[in-house]
């Protein structure tokens, strides 16, 4: 079955075409960051212009790449939220447009549950029952998986999400926009033990997160060590060596509270996923934690980790082949919370 996946929850313009779930034939992404960079962050009413601007080149590209028209499509897959509303809307309505026209079904998908299939792109997959580990620009969400569309929320953050954390310290520190990716190469060239920044494991027994605590301890760290910034060569340890443990500091959570929740639930298979599912350093780290614990991990390339279309798609397929269909009165979402 080929689908048509669509995504448009916040600054990438995504359309991809993919085989039965598991086969990429395209996947598309224009993305929005030189427009969004002179801000320091994402606007949104300029990221839903450039949405309307971008979607039906994006779309085009997606379908030539593939190499098959628009009449062989058998079903297009939307990016229902969390998200941008206004961003949203843009994909959505454009889904509807042409599963209307073409007579085909369309099927709404939670952006969190697209990105943990994104597993399903790979060659190697995970098999159900994992634990997943969505950690993205907006969310750092832990999932107990049973089956295609069966995610039980384990945990969440309670303020800032990871990505979100690498961005605001990038920011702080000057060194541009998205944080995430430049303090993944910057950190590469630093000592991760140079600074000791707590780590906020908070109750036993919960499997949330919480971040802003880190990030306030950067704050407070370079308040107090000017120089790191304003003169780094008077400084002993280096703006490297902070990024480098500030993001050492993040991963050793994600990585405790991940191995903890596959544990519990007695799986031996996780899936990470979600933007900074791309970091290095996770990656690497992970792979070696869950060795050492008999523990396999599924993690996407890089490309279906940050926003795309392909995932969408994917995700698309397993819940049209489970009867999951949506009408022509589909709505956005922006929280995730909201979601049926
Ligand atoms: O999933 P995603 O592309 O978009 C959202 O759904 O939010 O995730 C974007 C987030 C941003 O915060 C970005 O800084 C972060 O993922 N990110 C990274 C890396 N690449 C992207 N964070 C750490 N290391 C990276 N290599
Ligand atoms: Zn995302």
């Amino acid at each position: 079955m080929m689908i048509l996946g669509i995504e448009t929850s916040c600054d990438e313009t995504a359309a991809a075409v993919v085989e039965d779930g598991r086969k990429i034939l395209s996947n598309m992404v224009a993305s929005q960051i030189s427009i969004h960079r002179k801000y320091g962050g994402v606007v949104p009413e300029l990221a839903s212009r450039k949405h309307v601007e971008s979607i039906v080149p994006v779309i085009n590209e997606a379908l030539s790449k593939a190499r098959i028209t628009m009449d062989e499509i058998e079903g297009v897959a939307v990016t229902r939220g969390p998200g941008l509303v206004g961003s949203l809307l843009v994909g959505i309505c454009v889904a509807k447009s042409i599963a209307y026209v073409k007579k085909i079904p369309l099927v709404a998908i939670n952006h969190l549950e697209g990105h943990v299939l994104a597993a399903f792109l790979e060659k190697e997959i995970p098999s159900f029952p994992f634990v997943a580990l969505v950690v993205s620009g907006g969310h750092t969400n832990l999932y107990y998986v049973s089956d295609f569309a069966a995610l039980e929320l384990m945990g969440q953050t309670r303020d800032d999400a990871a990505g979100e954390a690498f961005d605001k310290v990038a920011k702080l520190l000057h060194l541009g926009y998205p944080g995430g990716v430049i303090i993944d190469a910057l950190s590469k060239e630093g000592n991760p033990n140079a600074i000791n920044f707590p780590r906020a494991y908070m109750e036993k027994d919960t499997f949330d997160f919480s971040f802003s605590g880190l990030k306030t301890a950067v704050v407070n760290y370079v308040k107090q060590n000017p120089n790191i910034v304003e003169h780094p060569e008077s400084h002993t340890i280096s703006v490297a060596d902070l990024t480098a443990s500030f993001q050492e500091a993040v991963v050793d959570v994600l990585i405790s509270k991940t191995i903890k929740a596959a544990e519990e639930k007695g799986v031996g298979q996780i899936v990470l996923a979600g933007g900074v599912a791309s970091n290095s350093r996770l990656r690497a780290r992970l792979k070696d934690v869950a060795r050492d614990r008999g523990l396999k991990v599924y993690i996407p390339a890089p490309e279906l980790c940050t926003d795309n279309a392909a995932m969408v798609a994917a995700c698309g397929y397993y819940r049209l082949k489970r009867g999951f269909q949506s009408s022509f009165d589909l709505d956005a979402i922006s929280r995730n919370r909201d979601f049926d």
